[in-house]
């Protein structure tokens, strides 16, 4: 960061957009900024309304764009439902691609697609380091995905693609998800349905990755999910609500390997923003190289 700023005469700077309140995005948006700020970068939080109207966000994103001391910018989804359906993508696609630290600018996903990435989604980004650091070989392994979107699904089988494993996605619609699932080296659930993965669907030794990150304040559904004198629900009864990912905590006895939640994924999203911000910062600088 020094030598940026010594190169530069500035630190990188990051642009983050919150519209609305929404509890957990603010909670996500406060990591974000208190991460990049702790690196010693800039990062800035613009407010809109949760009424404003897709034209305010536009404007807000174009203005951000013409800010030479903005290297990147980053529009917390999802955006309030008032801003109508396809606002975001057009938010999305507002946002110049070399500040795009969300990677979610289709000219970014077509650079991923061909294996010439500049700005990678964090999710996905942040699950391949992971894998990475803990030294898990993947040429050649089957990877499966659970999950199409194109915040993590979609992003995460192109990652895994280009580290030669053989990749299957999943998704609602697919026949047998098990038995699809326990034939996986590397198993990624991104779905958004609280423990959904359980240990029938895990081959033993498998790594698993659980990207989702759900909030349950029903008891029921608690005491459905975990057996009395479980960690999730002493968690419960303290507070009255328990995160869980989308992987059952058992899965823990089958798996070689599986990430927390919380704990796991989302402090690695939060790393990426941090690492997208100063890409974004040196490759404008540098006329825009892919990395
Ligand atoms: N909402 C949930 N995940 C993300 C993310 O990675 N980026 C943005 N901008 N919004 C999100």
């Amino acid at each position: 960061m020094t030598a940026f700023i010594q190169r530069h005469g500035r630190p990188p700077g990051l642009g983050v957009v919150l519209a609305g309140h929404s509890p957990a995005s603010e909670v996500y948006v406060r990591n974000k900024l208190k991460t990049v700020a702790a690196a010693g970068c800039r990062a800035e939080l613009f407010r809109l309304d949760a009424t404003a109207a897709l034209d305010d966000a536009l404007a807000l994103v174009r203005r951000l764009n013409g800010d030479d001391t903005i290297d990147g910018i980053l529009v917390q989804s999802p955006l309030p439902d008032a801003m109508g359906a396809g606002a975001e993508q057009e938010v999305f696609d507002t946002i110049d691609p070399a500040k795009d630290v969300d990677g979610f600018h289709p000219f970014n996903v077509g650079l991923l697609v061909q294996k010439r990435a500049r700005l990678v989604a964090c999710t996905p980004l942040g699950c391949v380091e992971l894998l990475e650091r803990e030294g898990i070989a993947l040429r050649g392994k089957h990877a499966v995905v659970i999950g199409r979107s194109d915040i993590v699904g979609k992003p995460m089988a192109l990652l895994l693609l280009h580290r030669d494993t053989t990749v299957t996605m999943c998704h609602s619609r697919t026949v047998d998800l098990p038995a699809i699932a326990r034939s996986a080296d590397i198993l990624v659930a991104a779905i958004g349905r609280p423990g959904f993965v359980t240990r029938d669907f895990v081959k033993p030794g498998a790594t698993v990755i659980d990207v989702g990150i759900n909030t349950l304040t029903d008891r029921a559904e608690v005491e459905r999910l975990f057996a009395e004198g479980s960690r999730k629900r002493a968690v419960f009864g303290e507070k009255g609500s328990v995160l869980i990912g989308d992987v059952h905590p058992d899965v823990d006895e089958v798996a070689g390997a599986l990430t927390p939640v919380p704990g796991g994924v989302g402090p690695l999203t939060i790393a990426m923003v941090l690492r997208n911000t100063v890409t974004a910062a040196e490759q404008r600088k540098d006329g825009g190289r892919a990395i």
